[in-house]
């Protein structure tokens, strides 16, 4: 069961990385209809990873790694900056998102720029990390059904 909610996790995070491509596509060829409709389904998508995320943590609790020694400080410092980068996409595309509804579309522009690469890269090493810790994972515990 924690491995389904794992999955259907790193799943949703995946497909809202792949949305925001579409939608960043769609703009630039001037598509002001389906942008923002796009746009809206990746950031949906983005919190339904939360819900299932933290369903999974409050259920099974963390995963440790337990894979190379070597890799070890890679790893964490993947682990980090996705951290750090995913609690900071909120606020930015609840700002994005704001300003765009409000018409001001240079300021949704010009912070558009930091916060689509930060959100491909949080939804990129999402992906990864999901995908390591399958390999070299152990329960650090939670409880089990
Ligand atoms: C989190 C959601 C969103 C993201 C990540 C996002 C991202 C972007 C990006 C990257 C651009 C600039 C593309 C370029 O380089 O030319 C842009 C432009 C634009 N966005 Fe969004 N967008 C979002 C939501 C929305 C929403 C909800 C609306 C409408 C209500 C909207 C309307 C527009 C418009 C009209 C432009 C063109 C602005 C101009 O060229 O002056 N966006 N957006």
């Amino acid at each position: 069961m924690g491995q389904t909610l794992g999955d259907i996790a790193a799943t949703l995070i995946l497909l809202s990385g792949l949305a925001v491509i579409v939608g960043v596509v769609l703009i630039r060829r001037g598509d002001r209809v389906w942008h923002p409709r796009v746009m809206l389904t990746a950031t949906v998508l983005a919190a339904l990873f939360l819900v299932f995320y933290l369903l999974k943590w409050g259920l099974y609790g963390t995963t440790r790694y337990v894979g190379p020694e070597e890799w070890r400080g890679a790893y964490y410092a993947l682990l980090f900056s996705h951290t750090l980068l995913a609690a900071l996409n909120g606020p930015l595309v609840i700002w994005l998102i704001y300003n765009a509804l409000k018409g001001r579309f240079a300021i949704h522009k010009a912070w558009a720029r930091w916060t689509v690469p930060i959100w491909l890269y949080v939804a990129a090493t999402g992906w990864v990390i999901d995908l390591i810790l399958k390999r070299y994972g152990e329960s650090a515990g939670g409880i089990r059904f």
